[in-house]
């Protein structure tokens, strides 16, 4: 970070920091999809050094939230969150008294419970109330930097489960039923990630459990993993290793999922209703202690093929070696997708044949496929998805 006397780096806007650990406010830019490449590149650097960096008075509508996101990476469609009409990688979580911050009170990283967790989040302010509602960000590199060598050693070489059922087990069943639980779980499996890694871009390592949603460390008994899970939590209670940030309408957030947690403060700001929309941005990596071993998913490379141009028949293209074994595909989002009819099915050629998949399952099959690509099979598709993933490229 910088100290307060040091220059800006940054030409295409101005900068202050918000906190000692993490957190920079942005003036001086409007984001959109007409942002300069340059721009969007300081705008990046700005991230990997702050963390999250927070803009004021976005004039901004769904149009400029998904060209932005889009500039910045390749936005994931919703899944476990609904998404608006006509923008299915926009999620809407508005709360109001009926409707309590209950998802996001607890630190977490956002969507680790899946195989590819995204790795960026814009968050957009709607409707703020007047007073509370704020949200705090961690650094989570310092927090592992504030454990001792030995401890973090042995961290290093530990996995943890994150599970949706850590923390959401009461809340559906109070405001729904056990089959909708199981449902969600179905579609929303556990996966698992090493307990420390390391940020693919600057190399540094971070702490990577939250109290939201790390269920239990693998290699320990359950008397051991729930004494550490509580400890490693509470390291993420230190105050200054936060930022705390306080929304108007028309503020943006931009964070980093690989080296910070967040909460969303639910401090009883009732009647008043805070509305937010997300964008979340795809990662190429599995979180990973050694992201340079990990295989690298490439959004720009697939091998899309629609259907109707086919005549239904897999793709023959020269230069394709696809057709002699099965996709190893992550076989949970499969599994999901075809139990519930997604109109996932393998063709003879064991490539990959997706007719139509209902919306919440969008974004899970977009990994699908990103998975399948990356296995160099062939993925045989119709028009609706084609859009689909071409929107994501
Ligand atoms: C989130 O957890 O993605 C949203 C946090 C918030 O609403 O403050």
């Amino acid at each position: 970070m910088k100290s307060a006397t040091q220059q800006p780096d940054y030409r295409h806007f101005d900068y202050q920091q918000l906190s000692g650990a993490l957190g920079a406010e942005i003036s001086g830019i409007q984001l959109n999809g007409d942002l300069s490449a340059a721009a969007v590149t300081e705008l990046n650097q700005a991230l990997l050094e702050f963390k999250v960096l927070f803009f004021r008075g976005q004039k901004m509508d769904n149009h400029d939230h998904a060209a932005f996101a889009q500039l910045i990476g390749t936005p994931v469609d919703a899944d476990f969150i609904p998404a608006i009409k006509d923008f299915p990688m926009i999620t809407r979580q508005q709360y109001d008294k009926y409707s309590r911050m209950t998802s996001d009170v607890n630190f977490h990283h956002d969507d680790s419970f899946h195989k590819y967790p995204t790795k960026m989040s814009v968050l957009r302010g709607l409707d703020i109330p007047d007073f509370g509602g704020d949200t705090t960000w961690v650094n989570m590199e310092q927090v592992y930097e504030s454990l001792s060598e030995p401890l973090q050693q042995m961290l290093e070489g530990l996995t943890a489960e994150h599970s949706l059922a850590k923390n959401f087990t009461g809340v559906m069943l109070e405001s729904s039923s056990g089959a909708a639980f199981d449902k969600m779980m179905e579609r929303n499996p556990p996966h698992i990630h090493p307990l420390v890694i390391r940020h693919p871009e600057t190399g540094k390592k971070s702490l990577y459990v939250s109290e939201l949603l790390t269920s239990r460390i693998i290699e320990l008994t359950k008397e051991e993993s729930d004494l550490l899970l509580n400890y490693l939590c509470q390291k993420a209670y230190q105050p200054e290793l936060a930022c705390r940030f306080s929304w108007q309408k028309n503020s943006v957030a931009w964070w980093d999922n690989r080296n910070t947690t967040h909460r969303g403060i639910d401090d009883d700001f009732f009647p008043a209703i805070r509305s937010m929309q997300r964008i979340a941005i795809a990662d190429e990596r599995r979180p990973s202690l050694h992201p340079e071993n990990e295989p690298v998913r490439d959004f720009s490379s697939l091998d899309i093929v629609p259907c109707n141009s086919l005549d239904d028949k897999p793709s023959t293209k020269p230069g394709n070696n696809s057709t002699s074994q099965p996709a190893n595909i992550d076989t949970d989002f499969l599994t999901t997708l075809n139990e519930t009819k997604a109109g996932i099915t393998f063709t003879p050629e064991a490539s990959i044949r997706i007719k139509t998949i209902p919306g919440p399952f969008r974004g899970a099959a977009l990994s699908a496929i990103l998975d399948a690509a990356e296995e160099r099979n062939t993925v045989v598709i119709d028009d609706e998805i084609l859009d689909i993933v071409q929107a994501n490229r």
